[in-house]
């Protein structure tokens, strides 16, 4: 499963409006019930609105009425691995404190992390 919601990551990353940064990152959020959600970051001319791959792939899902994910895989485009940054740990973990998160270079070339280890002592709703 890992390999298959890299690569639907790595598709999602085709997508990326990124003119400003010019870092693009694709994402795959899997629910509890197998479904796959994709993103991809979009850029703004203003910088703030900005929004990140996974969190647009967490709000397309939960705009869709889903709440319960398992597993989220992230690309980057550098040569190193691309770690979600804290905004967006805040946000999974709002919905999934025990999500698996995979960081991927390619699907042969993974680390997968517990989001509590992301993100220790997270604030949520509980
Ligand atoms: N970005 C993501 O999409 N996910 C992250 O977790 C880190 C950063 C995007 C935001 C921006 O479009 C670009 O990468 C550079 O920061």
């Amino acid at each position: 499963m890992f390999r298959r919601l890299i690569g639907k990551a790595m598709e999602a990353r085709e997508f990326a409006y990124a003119p400003y940064s010019r870092f693009r990152v694709g994402a795959a959020l899997l629910t509890k019930s197998q479904k796959i959600y994709t993103g991809c970051n979009v850029e703004s001319a203003s910088f703030s609105p900005t929004t990140c791959a996974e969190r647009v792939a967490i709000l397309k899902a939960v705009s869709e009425g889903e709440k319960d994910f398992s597993i989220i895989a992230v690309v980057g485009s550098g040569t190193d691995y691309a770690a979600p940054c804290g905004v967006c740990r805040q946000l999974l973990y709002e919905f999934a404190p025990a999500l698996t998160v995979v960081i991927a270079k390619n699907p042969d070339e993974y680390q997968s992390f517990a989001l509590s280890e992301l993100l220790p002592m997270g604030f949520g709703p509980e």
